[in-house]
């Protein structure tokens, strides 16, 4: 259930002796930065699409209940939206504790809205750690992630979150809004039957 990526992530050394580095946030890095960075920018990367296809029993679920969070999976021709963050090379620590349970950083470009283009890094956890648990239809994902609640919160607000972020930034993003639609339409069903059960 646990790879702990720490170690892994520490031995990547790429950019240790620079002052200050990209990280392309993809999650609930766009909505939620809790850390220091010194700069912010829109961005995308090209050749990744953002799938709910990693499991979450340490902030979004339980070991009983897991949730699901998004990571990257590799799909030639795609733009995967977001946001980056220019921050000094010590944040990575904080990062890579917060990440432990599968995410490895990887080197990779980044665009910027102006067509400018930076080497930054990225987090992703790929179907060798542990956790992942793949693709299941955009229905299923909403029904997991509605009964999902970790230690960070309800998986519900986390897909909500990313979705209104998102919309924020002026992105389309077919998989997170079809979840999104789903959860939806499992709310007001539910909401429907505690109405009947009154
Ligand atoms: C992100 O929001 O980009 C992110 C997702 C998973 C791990 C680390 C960062």
């Amino acid at each position: 259930m646990s790879d702990n990526t720490i170690a892994r992530n520490k031995s990547m050394t790429r950019f240790d002796q620079h002052d200050s580095v990209w990280l392309f946030g993809y999650g609930s890095l766009i909505f939620k930065a809790d850390f220091p960075f010194i700069e912010r920018r829109p961005a995308h990367i090209v050749g990744w699409s953002r799938r709910f296809w990693q499991g979450s029993h340490d902030h979004r679920g339980t070991v009983q209940a897991p949730g699901r969070v998004v990571t990257l999976i590799r799909d030639e021709g795609a733009t995967c939206a977001g946001m980056a963050y220019l921050i000094t090379p010590e944040v990575f620590d904080h990062l890579d504790y917060r990440e432990k349970n599968g995410y490895l950083r990887l080197a990779t470009d980044i665009l910027f809205e102006d067509g400018s283009c930076t080497e930054g890094l990225i987090y992703i956890a790929t179907e060798e750690n542990a956790a992942f648990l793949g693709p299941a239809p955009e229905c299923d994902i909403a029904r997991q992630i509605a009964g999902a609640e970790g230690p960070s919160g309800r998986n519900a607000d986390y897909l909500l979150g990313l979705a209104v972020a998102l919309r924020e930034l002026g992105k389309d993003d077919p998989h997170v809004f079809e979840i999104e639609r789903h959860l939806q339409l499992l709310g007001e069903m539910n909401a429907e039957k505690d109405k009947d059960a009154t």
